[in-house]
């Protein structure tokens, strides 16, 4: 989930922003925006480092960590340093590590990046644009927040960095290295740095192309990752109130470059390379989303011979190519409509044939037993007819038998009588 808040507007703000001279000619009129989103698990010090750098304090309530995944949460806030007006948007990544399964922790991430580059482009690629006053909310800089275990990366920070290094410029920084000691801490940016390099994760190198800040820059890259302290409380040291953080031993001052790196990370990314951040992200990062997606959309800058295509052109490729997709779906629905029709009849013909050999077969039996019948039929008037010749014959022979019975009795009572 994305939150949002109101634009938070500061008039009366006093932040140690030092502009570069490029940038406050170019954007004195407009006011320009920077999007930074912090990524580290939960604790790390992400609010207190962010309030320290812009001098304030951000964050109302503290966010929540029972959460199953993790969420971006995102705040605007409108500074104002002299004439020049910068929109800040903090990005912080809640519940960040704090799932037992950390496998997908990256993707809300990636996907909130995204979801900012496609915002980016839909309004590019509107006809109407507006980018002049558009809220551009790309992320500008990533700061990833290291535990300062003294050990190696964990596998959690490599993925995430991994994942991340081809969308955001991302600046590595070693949280709260105030828990760790000074030798240990030079071993552990080694540690950190080679690991990164053996695994192939690209940091934000700070440029030296220009030669006004190579040497700055160049020396900066080989303090990466940067060793930071945060804190807003303020301490009197000497005649002076400075940031610092005070332990039963000692003060750590945020500010003191023996201490921490707290300095060179405001100055590299406030102060001499916001612009470049900003260019990076749109030149870089933001043209690498935008190739992807328009290739993924079909859209190509040369034809199978290497000779410019036109937007015009890419536009009837694309739309003949659709047109014969669609003729050669048409086709094939037509194709398999005949041959469902074949199948059908073929089916029903089968059938047809099925029932008229059923239909001769009980016709045959239907005969078979009926001549059984006749023939039986005809054996038993043959038998009724002899049966009565027989009768007939036995009736005949018992009249004669009485008859001739009838007139032996007369002559022996005539014999009698005399
Ligand atoms: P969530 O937003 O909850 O993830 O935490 P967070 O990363 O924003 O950390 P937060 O700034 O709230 O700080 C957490 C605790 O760490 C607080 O008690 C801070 O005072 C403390 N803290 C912040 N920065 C430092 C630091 O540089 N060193 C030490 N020792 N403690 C710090
Ligand atoms: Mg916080």
């Amino acid at each position: 989930m994305i939150n949002y808040t109101p634009l938070l507007s500061v008039s009366n703000f006093k932040i140690i922003i030092f502009m570069p001279d490029q940038l406050v000619n170019k954007s004195v009129n407009h006011g320009f925006c920077f999007n930074i989103l912090c990524v580290g698990e939960t604790g790390l010090g992400k609010s207190t480092l962010m309030d320290t750098l812009f001098n304030t304090k951000f964050e109302g309530e503290p966010t929540q960590h029972n959460q199953p995944g993790v969420q971006l949460k995102s705040n605007t806030y409108e500074l104002q340093e002299s004439n020049v007006r910068l929109k800040l948007t903090v990005v912080n990544t809640v519940g960040f590590g704090d799932q037992i399964n950390k496998e997908d922790s990256y993707k809300s991430i990636v996907e909130f990046i995204d979801t900012q580059f496609e915002a980016y482009l839909q309004e590019e690629l509107k006809i109407k644009r507006t980018l002049h006053s558009y809220h551009d909310t790309r992320i500008h800089a990533c700061l990833y927040f290291i535990a300062p275990t003294g050990h190696s990366l964990k596998s959690l920070d490599l993925v995430t960095m991994k994942k991340l290094d081809s969308k955001v410029n991302i600046i590595p920084i070693i949280a709260k290295s105030d828990a760790i000691s000074k030798s240990e801490l030079t071993k552990f940016k080694i540690k950190i740095t080679s690991e990164l390099v053996s695994n192939g994760v690209q940091i934000y190198q700070f440029p030296t192309d220009d030669e006004t800040v190579a040497e700055i820059n160049s020396t900066m890259n080989g303090h990466l990752p940067f060793a930071v302290v945060g804190s807003t409380e303020e301490v009197k040291i000497g005649n002076k109130m400075v940031k610092a953080r005070q332990y039963p031993w000692g003060t750590v001052q945020v500010e003191n470059e023996n201490h921490c790196d707290f300095v060179k990370l405001r100055e590299m990314l406030i102060r001499v390379n916001m612009e470049d951040l900003r260019e990076q992200t749109h030149t870089r990062h933001y043209e690498l989303y935008r190739r992807c997606k328009l290739e993924e959309m079909g859209f190509k800058d040369t034809d199978p011979d290497c000779k410019p295509f036109s937007l015009q052109e890419t536009y009837e490729a694309k739309r003949n190519e659709f047109m014969g997709d669609l003729q050669k779906k048409e086709e094939e629905m037509r194709q398999m409509f005949v041959q469902r029709v074949k199948e059908k009849e073929a089916e029903l013909k089968e059938a047809e044939k099925e029932l008229h050999e059923k239909f001769d077969r009980l016709k045959k039996l239907h005969q078979d037993e009926k001549k059984k019948l006749e023939d039986k039929k005809k054996s038993l008037d043959d038998e009724l007819n002899g049966f009565k010749q027989k009768k007939t014959a036995a009736e005949l022979l018992q009249s004669q038998a009485q008859q001739a019975g009838g007139s032996t009795t007369l002559k022996r009572d005539k014999e009698r009588k005399k």
